[in-house]
């Protein structure tokens, strides 16, 4: 897929489950135990990590230390109703989310790995494992999002969500100290060295006007991930009324990538490059646009 795999894989642990690439949907309680017993033992947290208080622990063995460890997390990511991301926590345990770890290994083909130092703001994170991910490559992360999925959620899977749940826990978990906002793009007024747009442009209602205040929140480079139309060369955007696409009122816009590639150059950005593109029932290109 992109060029920025391997390093993406080490990032999140993919290597530790190569035998499962795709869809990690149904991952049931089966799908848990395969994954703990395929857990090699450098990723069991290793005795000298625990604070021991000998009073309480006397009668714990070391496997029931790290089983308590994964039963926690497996508790906590059964209470959220449901997950978008499917994010590794460690210990063999990763959440069921909706979009695989191959599929975010695509998606975040253009984020920049030199991240040391830099601010990035991630526009409709839901989950936040691409916040996870650019905390961990060094950024000041700032995570928002408007949870307008929740209606999409409610509608296609009858699941009730008040937006945030997945990402306070896998926050929990991960060890790391990001909040997601309740924010709207347009809400925002500083300005980020990198910002991240991923599955979010065909969401927009006014997608230009968007775009317009994707460029006035970038210093150096924006990242794009969206839905596009195939074999279509002129710069065209397709209306989606409705649920028309995936069942999914939030969805408005399939644009052409000449589309897409035009409209970030005419609010702002100097270059634009495709990193990736991949073809299947939806087709999807992840883009860089350069201030
Ligand atoms: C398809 S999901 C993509 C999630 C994640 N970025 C990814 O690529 O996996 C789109 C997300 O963007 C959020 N969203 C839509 N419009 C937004 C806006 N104007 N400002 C902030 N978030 C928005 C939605 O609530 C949803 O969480």
């Amino acid at each position: 897929m992109g060029s920025g795999t391997s390093a993406f894989c080490n990032s999140i642990g993919l290597s530790r489950i190569s035998g499962t690439r795709g869809r990690e949907t149904g991952a049931g309680s089966w799908g848990w135990w395969i994954r703990f017993l395929a857990t090699e033992p450098s990723n069991i947290p290793k005795l000298s990590e625990f604070s021991i208080d000998r009073n309480r622990t006397e009668h714990l063995s070391y496997m029931d230390m790290v089983r308590s460890d994964r039963d926690g997390k497996l508790e906590d990511i059964r209470r959220v109703p449901f997950w978008w991301h499917a994010i590794d926590l460690g210990d063999g345990v990763v959440t069921p989310g909706h979009s695989s770890l191959a599929e975010q290994e695509f998606r975040s083909a253009g984020i920049p790995h030199a991240l040391k130092g830099k601010t990035v703001l991630d526009i409709g994170c839901w989950d936040g494992v691409f916040s996870f991910l650019c905390e961990r490559r060094g950024a000041a992360v700032t995570a928002i999002d408007t949870f307008q999925h929740t209606e999409f959620v409610k509608s296609k899977y009858g699941v009730d969500l008040e937006g945030g749940e997945g990402f306070l826990v896998a926050a929990r978990h991960l060890g790391s100290a990001l909040k997601v906002k309740r924010l709207d793009i347009t809400e925002v007024n500083d300005t980020f060295d990198v910002t991240l747009f991923l599955g979010v442009l065909y969401h927009q209602r006014h997608p230009l006007q968007s775009l317009e205040q994707l460029s006035r929140l970038t210093n150096e480079c924006a990242v794009i991930e969206t839905h596009y139309l195939k074999g279509e060369d002129q710069p065209v955007m397709r209306f989606y009324p409705g649920d028309s696409l995936n069942a999914d009122t939030t969805n408005y816009w399939g644009p052409s990538l000449s589309c897409v590639e035009l409209m970030l150059l005419d609010v702002g950005f100097r270059d634009v490059k495709v990193v990736a593109t991949s073809e299947g029932s939806d087709d999807r290109a992840v883009m860089l646009a350069y201030k």
